[in-house]
């Protein structure tokens, strides 16, 4: 069973944004995002759940895939990597986790950047196309996202995506080892009447 999902064809989900595409993760791109995330481990440790000493194996990286076609098919989380339109180059991740329906109709970003492809607007224009597709294909009403008070390219970044700072929790998520403050943001669907109107998309 857990050999066949491994080599089960691909989900055909995709997402075209500015200047990047979104695909979910599938297993020919081991090796480059092995290399990416080994390259910017430094980079991003800071603002991320510490790495277990196994993340970057094979082994680890074939269980997150099948961790991510169950929640796919669930309809609680899409992770996507985020390549650059221009080459193809996988540039990072971003995950729409968290999606809760019925009253609340809505879901949390996340995101991450490997360090050679910062600044070229390349998770801007994810966020940007997860947003759309979140509101519009998914009919969410409410996007959230939080970051630590001093990740500065992170507020901003959210800031330009169309998110707007809502609240402050204390100890929110344990980030690098610790239980970090985090800062709340919010962006509500400019798509009124579309909330609920679509369940889940066809994985
Ligand atoms: C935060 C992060 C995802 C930004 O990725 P990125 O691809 O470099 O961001 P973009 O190029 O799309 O930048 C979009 C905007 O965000 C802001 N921004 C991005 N990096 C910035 C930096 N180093 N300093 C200040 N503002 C920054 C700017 O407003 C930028 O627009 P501009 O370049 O026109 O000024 C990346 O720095 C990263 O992965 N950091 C480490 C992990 C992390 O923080 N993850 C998120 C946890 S909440």
């Amino acid at each position: 069973m857990a050999l066949l999902d491994w080599i089960a064809p691909e989900s055909g989900l995709r997402i075209e944004g500015q200047g990047v595409r979104l695909r979910p993760p599938r297993a020919s791109d081991f090796a480059e995002w092995r290399e990416l995330r080994a390259a910017s481990r430094s980079f991003l440790q800071p603002w991320e759940p510490t790495w277990p000493a196994d993340d970057l194996s094979r082994a680890a990286f074939r269980r997150r895939l099948l961790a991510y076609a169950r929640d796919r098919e669930a309809g609680v989380a899409y992770p996507f990597f985020i390549f650059r339109a221009s080459d193809d180059a996988l540039t990072g991740g971003i995950t729409l986790s968290n999606i809760r329906r019925g009253v609340a109709q809505m879901g949390a970003v996340g995101y991450w950047c490997g360090q050679a492809y910062t600044r070229q607007g390349l998770t801007l224009g994810a966020v940007r196309a997860l947003s759309e597709f979140a509101f519009r294909t998914l009919g969410l009403h409410r996007l959230e996202a939080a970051c630590i008070p001093d990740n500065q390219p992170s507020r901003a970044l959210l800031g330009k995506a169309g998110f707007v700072e809502e609240g402050f929790a204390r100890a929110y998520l344990k980030i690098n080892g610790a239980w970090r403050d985090h800062v709340l943001f919010g962006q509500v669907s400019p798509y009124p009447g579309r909330e609920g109107l679509d369940e889940g998309v066809s994985v």
